[in-house]
């Protein structure tokens, strides 16, 4: 096996909502790169990690096609993909390996705003546009709707105005494009948020271990997100109070003060977040001096 073989490839999104949300992560992991200058690969200079940025839709198959190890990719195209390897008789050859907790958002199902809409029944014997087939489908099959699904491949919310479809199922973030093209929401259909997906193809001990590397910093990065390190002051008497106040922190470190007896420091690493009424109750219950810090890693 050749060294250019030992490198871990990670499929990402080149542009769209989930580009500089998944480099960034990557960067936090520790990974430093350089950008090729056609900008679709980026070469890992302290790892051996290499991204190749690609469209989001191409992600799934690359990795199951072992192209990629990894891949950055919103669980709405992995479900797609899936039931598309399933309605061709066959697998995808890739596991979800990961949440991210980013890029949340939902293909849903919506109607022109003058439109009536009484539930799911409404939807029967009508047109509905998406680039979603598979997904759609399956809903559709679930709640023993029939439905023609006309398939396009992009600017799905423009398909009611052209009087190619009655109602439109499309992805929604912050739901300005369905506003701009007026449309209303009516039936949520999936919920979907970034996902790591990994190749079922066997990787090198090498390469696994690299994976493992990567997924257990993916876990660091995602766990100091709200994660802060609280220092204060507290009288002894009002210790188990103010344990019991610090957000999200089961075993604070108790550290006795020179000269004063009465007294402790208390730190500890609270993983919610923690606002301006904590540190006010936390003060209320006798706490003084009290300091609080970002967290930058974390290693379980
Ligand atoms: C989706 C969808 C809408 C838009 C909705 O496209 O097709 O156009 O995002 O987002 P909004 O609710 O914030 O307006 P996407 O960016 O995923 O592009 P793609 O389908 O070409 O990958
Ligand atoms: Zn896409």
């Amino acid at each position: 096996m050749n060294t250019k073989e030992q490198r871990i490839k990670i499929a990402v999104q080149k542009s769209g909502r989930l580009t500089d949300h998944s480099l960034d992560l990557l960067e936090r992991c520790g990974l430093k790169f350089t950008q090729s200058k056609d900008q679709l690969f980026c070469y890992g200079e302290n790892m051996p990690v290499d991204l190749l940025l690609v469209r989001d839709d191409d992600i799934p198959a690359l990795v199951s096609d072992d192209v990629c190890d990894l891949g950055i990719v919103g669980l709405n195209v992995v479900e797609e993909k899936r039931l598309q390897f399933e309605n061709n008789g066959g697998e995808g050859q890739f596991d979800r390996v990961f949440q991210l907790d980013f890029g949340h958002c939902h293909l849903a199902i919506a109607a022109p705003e003058a439109a009536s809409y009484d539930g799911v029944a409404s939807l029967q014997n009508t047109r509905i546009a998406t680039s979603y087939t598979g997904i759609l489908t399956d809903f559709l099959a679930r709640n023993n709707i029939q439905a023609e699904i006309v398939y396009f491949s992009g600017a799905v919310e423009i398909a009611p105005k052209l009087g190619r479809a009655d109602f439109v199922c499309d992805l929604v973030s912050s739901g300005a494009t369905l506003s701009a093209n007026q449309l209303r929401e009516v039936e949520t259909v999936f919920e979907s948020e970034a996902v790591v997906i990994q190749t079922r193809a066997p990787l090198s001990d090498l390469k696994q271990e690299w994976v493992a590397r990567i997924l257990q910093r993916l876990d660091g990065v995602l766990q100091v997100r709200e994660s802060k390190y609280i220092m204060l002051h507290a009288p002894r008497a009002a210790l188990a109070e103010i344990t019991r106040l610090l957000p999200g922190s089961e075993f604070p470190t108790v550290i006795p003060l020179e000269g004063q007896p009465d007294k402790v420091a208390v730190h500890a690493v609270c993983r919610e977040f923690v606002f301006w009424e904590t540190l006010e109750n936390l003060k209320s219950a006798g706490a003084s001096s009290l300091l609080v810090l970002p967290v930058e890693k974390m290693l379980a």
